[in-house]
């Protein structure tokens, strides 16, 4: 009998557990769904870099590029003093350009931590700064509606366990590699955990985690990156369930090396040709682009984008249902430069005429005509018109579907027309067009604005 009891018990106990761990997961699962649709809402997010780099000024992995030894990249550590940072300023660039969110490079390559990691002493707390930079940079972004995120590089140049690999600054001193022979990756990875859990324990709500970034198998220029690292190495597994214990609704990145559990795309540098999918399922994806090559502040660099092609990325993006992450590598004295500063402006100055075209928008299941993007958000259509065209737009598909046009920049109304199919093109008369075609009438002046936006209101 009393065995019996004992077994029931146990089995109920199971039950309720399973119950529970159940609940619990649906519960996560339904945080999880709101982020990513809310993220997805966002569009549009400033990447920042920021760390030791920015003070030699020529690209963020210029301690492996040029081979560094830490008693050369030393400088820039006792030399870190942002005086003139106000991550208020920031905030309001950011909020201007109609940016909803940010990523902040908590830890680079390099290693240097720009919070006061009670794990290391390769922090802001040891610099002539002497304090936290990401608390006062949250809460600032925070308090104008911005999402956060945290940038947090998987690799470490600087930690005495990383074991050295073919993209580490010392890849090619033998003697240097030959005294790293006892490297411990366990350790690395203790403490790689270790300042994940800081990062999401100390400031609240984190809207996106993003790792960067897994090498199991690289090929730089031609040759096999030796010693490349991935899942095993980092614990990606554990080192997932940590981010998820630790924050519910937290969206991963998919750069952990763990195929099928990120909840995002990160192309880089390059614009998708479509939506993004992964083994044929649609994804939410994230482009990440930078405003002149380089993501750490690079002084003499010139390859500046200019402001309507940025606007265009945008547009683009949004156009194939996936967001855009721009960065800004501010400087050392704590400032984005005046180059990224005009940038952000010009975008702002059309975000702020256009921004219900790509803020809360998405693709549409119409096609558009040549050099245009569609963004649809309910009942509005918007035609992002690239190359402006003398006098007309035919928009396929369209014809007895658009109640009203008219320019988003100024609510002035586009006039439009459906040719009839069966009419010969005769002087000063046009041809008819394929059924279905609605045609906008143009002006001949394209508006002075980085990309004319045709808002069209669908009937029913
Ligand atoms: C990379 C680079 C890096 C940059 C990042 C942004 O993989 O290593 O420097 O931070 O991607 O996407």
């Amino acid at each position: 009998m009393e065995i019996d009891g004992l077994g029931r018990q146990r089995q109920a106990l199971r039950r309720a557990w399973f119950r529970v761990t159940r609940e619990q997961h649906v519960r996560e699962q339904h945080l999880r769904d709101q982020r990513l649709a809310d993220f997805r809402n966002r569009r549009f997010g400033l990447f920042l870099h920021w760390g030791l780099y920015t003070l030699a000024a020529r690209h963020e992995w210029v301690l492996s590029a040029e081979r560094l030894t830490d008693e050369q990249y030393r400088p820039y550590f006792e030399h870190f003093d942002p005086d003139l940072h106000d991550p208020g300023l920031w905030a309001d660039e950011a909020s201007g350009a109609g940016m909803r969110y940010m990523v902040l490079t908590t830890k680079h390559h390099e290693g240097f931590a720009l919070w006061d990691s009670a794990l290391s002493h390769y922090t802001v707390g040891h610099t002539p700064l002497g304090k936290d930079l990401v608390g006062p940079l949250v809460d600032a972004f925070r308090a104008r509606g911005l999402g956060i995120g945290f940038y947090h590089s998987l690799i470490d140049w600087h930690h005495p366990d990383f074991p050295v690999d073919g993209l580490h600054p010392r890849r090619d001193d033998r003697q240097f590699i030959e005294a790293a022979g006892g490297r411990d990756i366990v350790r690395y990875r203790e403490f790689l955990h270790g300042q994940v859990t800081e990062l999401l324990t100390r400031y609240g709500d984190i809207d996106t985690m993003w790792f960067d970034f897994s090498y199991p198998d690289l090929v730089h220029y031609g040759e096999r990156v030796w010693g490349g690292k991935g899942r095993d190495d980092w614990g990606s597994p554990q080192l997932m369930e940590l981010v998820r214990r630790l924050q519910p609704g937290i969206l991963v990145n998919d750069r952990l090396d763990l195929p099928g559990t990120a909840d995002f795309s990160t192309p880089e540098q390059y614009q998708p040709a479509g939506p993004m999918t992964v083994d044929g399922r649609p994804v939410a994806w994230e482009a990440c682009q930078t405003l002149n090559g380089s993501w750490g502040y690079d002084r003499d660099n010139l390859d500046w984008k200019p402001v309507d092609m940025l606007v265009r990325m945008l547009v683009d993006t949004v156009s194939k249902d996936g967001n855009l992450l721009l960065n800004v590598g501010p400087n050392g004295r704590g400032e984005m430069d005046e180059r990224a500063i005009a940038t952000l402006r010009g975008i702002g100055r059309w975000m702020r005429l256009h921004e219900r075209s790509v803020i809360g928008a998405g693709p549409s299941a119409y096609r558009p005509p040549a050099d245009c993007r569609y963004t649809q958000r309910g009942d509005r259509l918007y035609l992002h018109v690239f190359a402006w065209p003398f006098g007309h737009l035919h928009l396929p598909g369209l014809a007895g579907r658009v109640r009203y046009a008219q320019f988003l920049h100024d609510a002035s109304e586009v006039k439009r027309d459906i040719a009839d199919p069966g009419q010969p093109a005769h002087g000063i008369s046009s041809g008819g067009q394929p059924p279905g075609t609605l045609t906008l009438q143009l002006p001949v002046q394209r508006p002075d604005v980085a990309v004319p936006v045709i808002e069209l209101f669908l009937s029913g």
